[in-house]
């Protein structure tokens, strides 16, 4: 998703070892003039908290840890005036589009959050329209929506966010304080969560594309926290990056464990010994190690 150059604060907060990361995503598509569907998510860094119902817009917490770490007053607020943001912010982007002849289907993403530093220090980031470069950015500072394209479709809906009071008190609420207060205690009780450790499983096998090429495959999966490191050791030495070894990214699973797989190319029976070495933090300082072989697989 773009994130076009803006003035503090900005879209995404700078990633810190240490810190930790609330945000919240919606998702809305216009499948027509009167078909709207929303969909909205709070993340904790990578741990799911919530979601919206699509048709109710009531809020389903997916951790049995989030609801009591909410405090129940600001909560019932936040969430009324969540509704009334959702129905206001579905009005008012069709009446923009039929005026405008924007052709449906169309989806509208925004991002808000804010990140705890590790010095106790915290900082909102931004509402944004992630697709359309036009919509206003907040000023988290002095809730002030200020222009991101100077169009007259974007100073209209400037003018109109700006007039929208109960959207404002919703973003001085999560913004002034209550963002960073909140996830401070959400982090007191999400701890568990964020410091869980799940061991990487590795199996390591080979494909054989053509008679002269023999791909060998070391599948990593089940880890969690996310950072991890796979290498090919040859006769015991790691192999440098090169155009024989091809890592792939980091792919989430269903139970919010990672995997991923590290093809090196190899000729066959080139006399040299295989190792696929891992590390991961609920390793400790212990690496697993996969030796590829015929004869002996499990070395
Ligand atoms: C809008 O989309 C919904 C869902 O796709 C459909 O059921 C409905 O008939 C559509 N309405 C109009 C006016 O096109
Ligand atoms: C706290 O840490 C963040 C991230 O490193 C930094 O940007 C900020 O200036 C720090 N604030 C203070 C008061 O030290
Ligand atoms: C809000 O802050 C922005 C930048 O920090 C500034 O440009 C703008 O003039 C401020 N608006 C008000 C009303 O103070
Ligand atoms: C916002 O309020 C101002 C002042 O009351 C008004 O002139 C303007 O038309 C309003 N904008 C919208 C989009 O309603
Ligand atoms: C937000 O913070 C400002 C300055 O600290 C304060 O004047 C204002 O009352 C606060 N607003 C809310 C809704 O807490
Ligand atoms: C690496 O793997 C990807 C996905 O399987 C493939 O598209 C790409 O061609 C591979 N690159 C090399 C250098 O083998």
């Amino acid at each position: 998703t773009p994130c076009f150059p803006s003035p503090s604060p900005p879209c995404q907060p700078l990633s810190h070892e240490g810190a930790f990361t609330l945000r919240l995503l919606q998702t809305t598509t216009f499948q027509n003039t009167s078909f709207t569907d929303t969909e909205g998510l709070g993340l904790l860094e990578d741990i799911e908290l919530g979601f919206l119902e699509k048709h109710t817009w009531s809020i389903h917490f997916c951790q049995p840890w989030v609801r009591p770490a909410l405090p129940h007053a600001d909560w019932e607020t936040i969430h009324n005036l969540l509704k009334v943001y959702l129905q206001k912010f579905e009005h008012l982007i069709n009446e923009e589009a039929m005026q405008r002849d924007v052709p449906y289907p169309f989806v509208v993403q925004c991002t808000a959050g804010c990140v705890l530093y590790p010095n106790r220090t915290s900082q909102a980031f931004c509402i944004r329209g992630l697709q359309w470069p036009g919509f206003p950015q907040l000023d988290t500072e002095n809730v002030t929506w200020t222009l991101s394209q100077d169009t007259k479709l974007s100073r209209y809906v400037q003018s109109f966010l700006q007039n929208y009071t109960a959207l404002n008190e919703l973003v001085e609420i999560l913004f002034n304080d209550t963002c960073a207060d909140e996830l401070e205690v959400i982090l007191q009780y999400g701890k568990p969560a964020l410091e869980r450790q799940e061991l990487p499983v590795a199996t390591v096998f080979a494909r054989t594309p053509s008679l002269d090429q023999l791909l060998l495959v070391c599948h990593v999966t089940g880890f969690y926290p996310r950072p991890i490191s796979v290498a090919w050791l040859r006769d015991g030495q790691e192999v440098p990056p090169g155009p024989a070894l091809n890592t792939s990214t980091i792919l989430p699973n269903a139970d919010l464990t990672y995997q991923l797989r590290s093809v090196l190319a190899v000729v066959p029976h080139d006399g040299h010994s295989y190792v696929c070495r891992v590390r991961h933090q609920s390793l400790g300082t212990r690496s697993l190690l996969i030796p590829w072989g015929r004869c002996h697989p499990w070395g």
